[in-house]
């Protein structure tokens, strides 16, 4: 997989990529990340990128002008499966999206700042619009940085693992149960008794049971999805 992400500050997001299992899976080719300084688009002496906004209003809005340039570029060098907007105004990110991300080929990520992005780069651009919560941030650098991590982890051959993605909380809309290392009892606090039983299926009943536990008592809107 090939993601390329168009930001006002590269800096800020190169280090989430240079580090443990998203710094292997760059390392084995399995995925690629370049970064555009969007800057280098901007228009003028000055490399303008943000202009007042129309209308009035506090806040500086990117222009489509330098944003059009580099998407148009990447776009003349191969085909894209999605170009991608990091904002707080759109759907939350959630692991079934991850999983659809994680099988594309290509992918662009945008990310905004100041008051966003002028509405003519979400309309004729973007293919898909994702938040990763109800909050908002300086910028959607983070934002991106939370993303890429999501989805590469799951690309077929990240993790050592085979299975381990697949036993995540929300892999089956489910929180994950609790886990247990040694030592088995631990000033007096004891590992629950099955787990150290050796029956595999009494102990899968009680990992189901414990994450439906769970979910039930901290996220149970997901129980209805
Ligand atoms: N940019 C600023 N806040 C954001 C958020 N919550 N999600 C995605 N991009 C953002």
């Amino acid at each position: 997989m090939r993601i390329d992400i168009i930001t006002v500050a590269p800096d800020l997001l190169k280090s989430p990529f240079e580090h443990s299992i998203i710094k292997r899976a760059i390392d084995k080719g399995i995925a690629e990340v370049h970064f555009h300084n969007l800057r280098e688009y901007g228009l003028g002496n000055y490399r303008q990128l943000d202009d007042t906004q129309f209308g009035g209003g506090a806040g500086m809005v990117l222009m489509i002008e330098p944003i059009d340039s580099c998407i148009s570029k990447l776009q003349a060098e191969r085909n894209y499966d999605e170009i991608i907007y990091m904002t707080p105004d759109a759907k939350t990110l959630n692991q079934s999206t991850a999983n659809t991300l994680s099988l594309k080929e290509n992918i662009i990520i945008l990310t905004g700042h100041y008051k966003g992005v002028d509405q003519r780069v979400r309309d004729k651009f973007i293919t898909k619009e994702i938040s990763i919560g109800d909050y908002v941030l300086t910028g959607g650098e983070l934002a991106a940085a939370v993303l890429c991590d999501a989805v590469i982890r799951l690309i077929p051959g990240v993790l050592g693992d085979e299975t381990s993605a697949l036993t995540d909380s929300f892999q089956d809309n489910l929180l994950s149960p609790p886990v247990y290392t040694r030592p088995s009892n631990y000033k007096g606090m004891q590992v629950p008794e099955i787990l150290l039983s050796g029956n595999f299926p009494k102990i899968e009943e009680w990992r189901s049971d414990k994450a439906y536990e769970r979910t039930q008592k901290i996220r149970p809107d997901l129980l209805d999805q």
